[in-house]
């Protein structure tokens, strides 16, 4: 049976082991955090449910980083969130060392990381700075994330169900993110079906990219969860080749054609499809002149954060 390791279990991994055990995921499902006795009271309460609910599965407390080594798939949410006010870079600090720290203790792990914790394009590079894996078996949440906020807004203003709209979302997870203007419905183009006004199309625009913050304006306490755990669920599914669709995902994207200028190790957003190994293949999306523009000079200030906050912490 194949396992899934959760490493940090607040509000984005417990509702993560919650989907997997409520969907009978089959795996075995290892959950780690810091907090031991927070780390029990999450198991109690998920294997309680399990019971009520009748989706018993395969939970396990896995005591120590170290035995994360043999997993097939391991998500790390660990790290601080953000709070009213604070940028997703404001995190860099803290959550690098996290990150650092664990990246040390599965030094020999093989299998696929998805990484959560923020900022992602910038933490999915470091630990690919500081782990032996390929670059190819390293991840970061985010692109499935942002098209699912932008369905949700697409949704607000057509009436169609936010779930037959497939919208494409590019590039860094942060205020820079490129939600691109070609989005399908099936085998359909939106525009042809829908006519948006500009102002609705900017409308769009700007919830998707401060989708996050506004969750986060509102609930003041936390950031968002259970769109971030929905989103690691689908990216779950896909490593376990359960289902097969395009997942965008923060990916090491090597060399494109399309974009020019970039140093080969940034991560970011790209749509891929997944498999057993991670990334299988990288699907070029539909991409304007106009947003081709705004992705490089969002990569471009990217790759310049990366050297000015990791160059001197361990990051090559
Ligand atoms: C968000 C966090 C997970 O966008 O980055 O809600």
């Amino acid at each position: 049976m194949k396992s899934v390791g959760i490493i940090g279990v607040g509000q984005i991994g417990g509702t993560l082991a919650h989907m997997v055990l409520q969907h009978r995921i089959p795996v075995r499902l290892g959950l780690y955090d810091v907090n031991e006795d927070a780390l029990q009271g999450k198991v109690w309460d998920l294997e309680e449910a399990s019971i009520i609910g009748k989706f018993e599965g395969n939970l396990e407390i896995v005591s120590s980083l170290e035995k994360f080594e043999s997993f097939d798939v391991l998500v790390i949410t660990a790290g601080r969130f953000r709070t009213p006010g604070m940028s997703r870079a404001d995190l860099l600090k803290e959550n690098s060392e996290i990150l650092q720290s664990i990246a040390k203790k599965i030094e020999n792990f093989k299998g696929v990381v998805v990484i959560v914790t923020n900022p992602v394009d910038l933490m999915a590079r470091f630990f690919s700075d500081l782990h032996p894996l390929p670059s190819s078996r390293i991840l970061g949440m985010a692109g499935v994330l942002d098209e699912g906020r932008m369905a949700y807004h697409i949704k607000a203003f057509s009436g169609l169900k936010g779930q037959s709209v497939r919208p494409c979302v590019i590039g860094p997870h942060s205020d820079r993110m490129v939600p691109l203007q070609a989005i399908k419905v099936g085998p359909g183009n939106l525009q042809d079906i829908v006519k948006f006004s500009q102002e609705q199309k900017n409308s769009i625009d700007q919830n998707t990219r401060f989708g996050g913050g506004r969750i986060i304006e509102k609930l003041k306490s936390g950031s968002a969860f259970y769109g971030p755990a929905s989103a690691c669920f689908r990216m779950i599914q896909n490593l376990l080749e359960l289902q097969q669709e395009v997942l965008t995902c923060s990916i090491q994207m090597g060399t494109n054609e399309m974009i020019h200028g970039i140093e080969s190790k940034i991560f970011f957003g790209w749509p891929v499809i997944l498999g057993k190994e991670g990334v299988k293949k990288k699907v070029n999306p539909e991409i304007n002149t106009q947003e081709l523009g705004e992705l490089n000079s969002a990569l471009l200030a990217l790759q310049k954060e990366y050297e000015e906050f990791f160059l001197e912490r361990g990051g090559k």
